[in-house]
């Protein structure tokens, strides 16, 4: 299969590319989309046949359930049996946005979105594109990060063909996405509810509109087992390097790996000295433009054949929750 790509102005979407994009999803083929996270691999969510095929195209494990995505929260509420207050008033702070809730799931939801589960996962992306997209479709599109299973998603046009070229129809270029990591997961069946992944949407702001939140379930590496949440898999989000997170400034580990000859990356935390021979990144010491670089700089990175990545992990603060799970997940064997 050929992917044919376009390249879409991100603040105001060109029309034609959008049409297209709408007539690959009503006839069951794969768009690549960008959204304010990362970009995703989009299907018609009604239709099996198109969602089994982001499956086969990732190499994903049919256990793991995938995000439907909408234009506003009347769509979100039509694919769920039960919209309670609390969903109601998340839906009505946070979206559109990078927020991700787990409700009761409606009948039009093949088991091929959600794993075969009784629940089903919704968002309201706040990407000019998406939005155009879905509004313009006028259907619920599941989609997952458009990478490779368990590795890095992509927050670049390039990061999804490098990993996807010719597997899915359509690829929207809309240049490189703001918020760079995934939506924050919350499972709105349980109480009180339950926090599945961590995302830009913090925990804090969460709790002020509805109260108590419990911090996510146990990790699982079964691989037989339904997973709750496929993001709380041990390793995920995983560059193919070796990669070492180490407490504090990290200079001395990288120093020694390198007098053993191998071929270090540093991603480090603000400036630092330059070292002969070590690719050094030096990421921002705020979190939310840390985690709009992290996985440009992980991809770049791992694409520089490298032996080992070390990384000096920031300060372990609530702020920086998204991040230490992202690198905890990466450096996961
Ligand atoms: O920001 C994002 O969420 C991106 C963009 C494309 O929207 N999508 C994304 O999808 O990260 P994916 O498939 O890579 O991650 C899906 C996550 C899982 O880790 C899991 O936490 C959750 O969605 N999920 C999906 N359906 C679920 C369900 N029924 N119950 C629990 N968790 C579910
Ligand atoms: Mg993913």
């Amino acid at each position: 299969m050929r992917t044919e790509v376009l390249t879409i102005d991100s603040l105001c979407p060109n029309p034609v590319a959008i049409t297209r994009a709408v007539e690959v999803l009503r006839s069951g083929g794969l768009v690549a989309f960008p959204t304010e996270t990362v970009y995703g691999l989009g299907a018609d969510a009604r239709n099996a046949a198109a969602v089994r095929a982001i499956f086969a195209a990732k190499g994903r494990p049919s256990n793991n359930p995938l995000i439907v995505h909408v234009a506003d929260a009347t769509g979100a509420r039509l694919l769920t049996t039960f919209w309670n207050d609390a969903a109601e008033q998340l839906a009505a702070r946070f979206w559109p946005g990078p927020l991700t809730l787990v409700l009761p799931r409606g009948n039009i939801v093949p088991d091929a979105v959600t794993a075969g589960g009784s629940t089903v996962a919704v968002r309201v992306p706040a990407h000019p594109v998406t939005l155009a997209l879905l509004r313009a479709a006028a259907l619920p599109v599941a989609a997952p990060s458009a990478n490779r299973a368990g590795s890095l998603s992509p927050t670049l046009a390039a990061h999804v063909l490098a990993s996807l070229d010719g597997r899915f129809d359509l690829l929207l270029d809309g240049g490189s996405t703001a918020r760079g990591v995934e939506s924050t997961v919350v499972d709105m069946t349980t109480h009180p509810p339950r926090l599945l992944r961590p995302g830009p949407i913090a925990l804090a702001d969460l709790k002020r509109v509805i109260g108590p939140i419990n911090r996510g379930g146990a990790a699982t590496d079964d691989r037989d087992a339904p997973l709750p949440s496929p993001g709380m898999s041990r390793r995920h989000y995983a560059p193919r390097t070796r990669l070492e997170c180490v407490e504090r400034n990290g200079e001395a580990r990288v120093q020694l790996l390198r007098k053993e000859g191998h071929k270090v990356g540093w991603l480090a935390l603000a400036d630092v000295a330059a070292i002969p021979s070590v690719r050094v990144i030096a990421m921002p010491l705020e979190p939310a433009a840390y985690a709009a670089r992290l996985y440009a700089a992980l991809h770049e990175l791992d694409a520089a054949s490298l032996d080992v990545i070390v990384v000096s992990l920031p300060p372990r603060t609530d702020e920086w929750l998204t991040i230490h799970d992202r690198l905890s997940r990466a450096a996961a064997d």
